[in-house]
């Protein structure tokens, strides 16, 4: 997503058991929901920041390894009025310690994917039923595997903190999908679409646009984000644009993804970055980049529809994640804010301003909740604040998260999938079914009222 709205705003195959066994945990009455954050860098802060906002939930725990990022969080905790959580730090592992304690409901994970995995498998055993975690789930497809089967061994839930399924456009076309404005959905495209070059590289002090710098002498996610583009060519971050979508046409809630494809370009901008930025004589000139700058991934349904994805961060261009949704009746497509609908748009062959129709489908959630929590407290246009009410509202109501861990795999697990088809010299894969047949039963779930 956006960081630099971001930090103007912080600166202030196995068996499934049992989609309903699911054990229950909820709060004392009248307790407040008592939430861990695991990495408290640039985005932890953010939720951090919409953490400290809720009367409902108290910071109990706080865990990194950096004592700049956590300098930054204490003083947002110390500007908020609450109580200063425990602080855990001094190595990888401290929050093994901070998973001792008794006093803590839900863990939020918030570190460089790498972690993710462990960090979300540590939480199970530990005994913790709500777990929330940073996009992606996990390196490797096991990875992906492996949450799954822990989630349903400790009867417990694991979402992923995908934001951009709160876009309010993106909710207003879910209501239209769902209301069948577009006849039957035929065809979607979305993609990670962000010139991140001034994200991947910095002077190891300012985040953002200020130097070559990646790895130990990095700041924030150019520390670790980057080494994924020297040694990984494939999706490497596929969800803020395939979630959103994948709730328009059911995917683990009557559909699913069967197979991909990906293919991917030439790698040339982050060298022509460093380049351009540092000289040819920077010591990064010499490093080799694996990871292609388009990475183009097609994505085949089971109940018909293709998907389009694209992984774009490496060249320079305007953000966009490029939403198209496609049915039978008509389409949206983001870029240029259009909306045709056959017989009902007054010319044909012509785009109606999709503002309009947005307006009028405006989803319930938007209309609820997005006076009370304007976009400068919620962080990158509202949306985070949904992604944690979603997150804290299931845990106070002892429910299964609207997103689950099904759907946490599946998204995410396209990195890996789509490593492997460029790697076989871009062949199909079969996408797994992390579901194990409960696919073909499970209801839709995401934003179907106006709750969370
Ligand atoms: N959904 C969104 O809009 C959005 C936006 C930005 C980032 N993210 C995701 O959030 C996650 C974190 O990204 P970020 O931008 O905050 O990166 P960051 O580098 O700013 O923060 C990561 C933090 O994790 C800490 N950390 C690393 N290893 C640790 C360990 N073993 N124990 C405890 N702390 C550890 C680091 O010190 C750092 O403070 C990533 O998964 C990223 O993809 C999501």
């Amino acid at each position: 997503m956006k960081r630099r709205s971001f930090v103007r705003n912080a600166t202030l195959a196995t068996a499934a058991i049992g989609f309903n066994s699911f054990q229950n945990f909820t709060p004392k009455a009248g307790q407040n929901v008592k939430l861990a954050i695991i990495g408290v860098g640039l985005r932890g802060q953010a939720h951090l920041d919409n953490a400290l906002r809720r009367a409902d939930t108290d910071v109990v725990a706080i865990c990194d390894i950096d004592e700049r990022m956590l300098g930054m969080a204490t003083d947002l905790i110390k500007k908020s009025g609450k109580k200063m959580p425990q602080v855990f730090k001094g190595d990888v592992y401290a929050y093994k310690k901070l998973l001792e304690q008794k006093n803590i409901d839900t863990v939020l994970i918030a570190t460089p994917w790498e972690w993710h995995t462990p960090m979300i498998i540590d939480c199970l055993r530990a005994g913790i039923k709500y777990v929330a975690t940073e996009v992606v789930v996990g390196i490797t497809l096991e990875d992906h595997w492996a949450v799954v089967r822990e989630a349903e061994k400790q009867n417990a839930h694991v979402t992923m903190l995908e934001n951009a399924c709160y876009f309010q456009d993106v909710l207003a076309i879910l209501n239209m999908v769902r209301a069948g404005v577009f006849g039957e959905i035929i065809h979607l495209q979305a993609g990670y679409q962000h010139d991140l070059r001034g994200v991947k590289f910095n002077n190891g002090i300012d985040p953002y646009d200020s130097g070559v710098e990646f790895g130990e002498k990095g700041f924030s996610e150019a520390r670790w984000r980057t080494n994924h583009s020297v040694h990984r060519n494939g999706d490497l971050y596929p969800t803020h644009g395939l979630g959103p979508i994948a709730t328009m046409i059911d995917i683990n809630h009557g559909n699913r993804f069967l197979s991909l494809s990906s293919f991917a370009t030439k790698t040339r901008g982050l060298h022509d970055y460093i380049v351009k930025k540092g000289g040819a004589n920077h010591p990064n000139a010499k490093v080799e980049f694996k990871l292609g700058d388009i990475v183009t991934t097609h994505i085949k349904c089971a109940n018909g529809e293709t998907i389009l994805l694209q992984h774009d961060t490496n060249l320079p261009r305007p953000y966009s994640l490029g939403y198209r949704v496609q049915g039978t009746n008509g389409l949206w497509m983001q870029i240029n804010k259009g909306i045709y609908v056959d017989g009902v748009s007054p010319k044909h062959h012509e785009w109606d301003d999709q503002q309009p129709w947005l307006d009028k489908y405006n989803h319930p959630l938007w209309k609820r909740w997005a006076t009370k929590y304007n976009e400068k407290a919620a962080g990158h246009g509202g949306i985070d604040f949904f992604v944690l009410h979603g997150f804290i509202e299931a845990v106070k109501r002892g429910v299964s998260p609207k997103m689950d861990v099904y759907d946490a795999a599946a998204w995410s697990a396209v990195t890996p999938l789509s490593e492997k088809s460029i790697e076989l010299g871009y062949e199909t894969v079969e996408f797994p079914d992390f579901t194990n047949g409960q696919w073909m039963y499970r209801k839709p779930k995401f934003a179907v009222d106006d709750e969370f």
